[in-house]
């Protein structure tokens, strides 16, 4: 028979045994590269082949039984089939009853035996866990520090579902590494792969028995791009680095005498030559304040390399400008005017933040002074200026080019620095 129980049931059993099926297809698939390309086809072969195979089934179920009202397709099929008689019949029904109660206990072991586990962990004992922000938890030991994440709702990333895969759940322990056990190979194969430094873990492999202060090294909307990421960007860390900051002059002025419209139209415009100045000098764009830009070189080199692609980078801004200009000449009142301030030295790097706003950036004191030197160009009435160490670090030979020393607000030395006036007509080469 055809009935709205039989139609219900298989369609119950088509729908769990799909969606279970593309779950675990999901988890082991998107860390795959090409995951993402071919997410769309994936989704619609998702819908249409259960979708498909259901009408199929419903079409079919339909036509047998409006087939089966002939008499004669009845007598033929009959004949065909051969079907059991009642006692078969009977046996079919038992068998399918002992199969519903197998299903039904497996099912109910299954859960059981989360109970008894659950048990069985309360009685092991507890570890306290301690987040960034002072908050502690108490977890059941026998737990992973992603498990105790989830159990008390603390978001943590973890892209691969605590499989050890993605390496997002990731963790930098402060204290209590003693209570962990050694990771295993799997582990620490993930953990090279990301460059992990020491101290480093991954939450969802990680079982503590005893107190732990962790801090989550991913924000927990970490993607499978950002789980890809070396750990050097990640990491706090001090480096020597070079630090650019630009400036548009009178600006204010420009922006009170135009329609929102058009300030927001020109700054694009210009956000997008300078950051094109950056990168192709294969520095780092931290981020745009205002109208202002900071840049970061050699985060991910070294010193030197840094120091000379930084320099490079304000050549690359002066000759962007100047082009900048020559294309809104009908838009500007008077060119736009930069003002551009560079310093080398030791700073904190690593990606900090929250939310969308979380990116690599440098904290410390030759953050600031960069700052300062940007701001000194307006007093020096000049497009660059640099100081000596930005010029040790380089190793280039700046004779020639006017040499001042001056007081930076924070710093106890006098500072010896470069004035250059046009920064286009200025070629650093090692
Ligand atoms: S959650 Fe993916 S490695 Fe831990």
């Amino acid at each position: 028979k055809f009935t709205n129980y039989g139609v219900a049931l298989q369609t119950g059993g088509l729908l769990a045994a799909w969606i279970h099926g593309c779950i675990g297809l999901y988890f082991w698939l998107r860390l795959k590269p090409w995951f993402n390309a071919i997410t769309p086809l994936l989704f619609a072969l998702a819908i249409l082949i259960p979708v498909g195979s259901w009408i199929g089934f419903y079409a079919g179920g339909k036509e047998a039984l409006a087939l089966y009202e002939n008499p004669e397709w009845r007598r033929l099929m009959l004949a065909e089939a051969k079907p059991p008689n009642t006692e078969g019949v009977r046996q079919i029904y038992d068998i399918a009853f002992v199969m519903r109660v197998i299903i039904c206990g497996l099912v109910g072991l299954a859960l059981s035996g989360r109970v008894v586990r659950y048990v069985l962990e309360r009685r092991r004992g507890t570890y306290l866990l301690q987040y960034p922000d002072d908050k502690t938890i108490r977890s059941v030991s026998g737990t992973t520090i992603l498990e105790a994440s989830r159990l008390h709702g603390i978001p943590h990333a973890a892209v691969c579902g605590g499989r050890g895969r993605c390496s997002t759940c990731r963790v930098r322990v402060l204290e209590g590494e003693e209570y962990l056990p050694e990771p295993s190979a799997d582990e620490v194969r993930v953990l090279e792969r990301v460059g992990a430094p020491p101290r480093v873990r991954l939450a969802c492999q990680a079982v503590p028995s005893g107190n732990l202060s962790i801090v989550p090294l991913l924000p927990p909307n970490a993607t499978v791009k950002d789980a890809r990421r070396r750990n050097l960007d990640m990491a706090g860390q001090e480096r020597e680095i070079s630090i650019l900051f630009a400036d548009l002059r009178s600006f204010t002025q420009f922006s009170d005498k135009k329609l929102p419209y058009d300030v927001v139209f020109v700054l694009n415009r210009y956000f997008a030559h300078m950051g094109e100045a950056v990168e192709d000098a294969g520095g780092h764009l931290d981020k745009f304040i205002g109208d202002g830009v900071m840049a970061l070189f050699g985060a991910k080199s070294d010193a030197k390399s840094g120091a000379q692609a930084a320099l490079k980078a304000a050549h690359n801004m002066s000759r962007k400008l100047a082009d900048l200009n020559a294309q809104l000449s009908d838009e500007l009142d008077e060119p736009l005017r930069i003002g551009i301030g560079i310093h080398a030295g030791p700073a904190i790097i690593g990606e900090m933040g929250y939310g969308t706003a979380f990116g690599l950036t440098a904290i410390g004191d030759s953050v600031n002074t960069a700052s300062r030197l940007e701001a000194m160009t307006k007093e020096y009435g000049a497009q660059l200026i640099f100081s000596e160490d930005v010029a040790q670090q380089a190793g280039i030979d700046f004779t020639g080019i006017t040499q001042r020393e001056t007081e930076v607000r924070g710093r106890e030395e006098p500072v010896k620095i470069y004035v250059v006036n046009n920064a286009a007509e200025f070629a650093p080469s090692g």
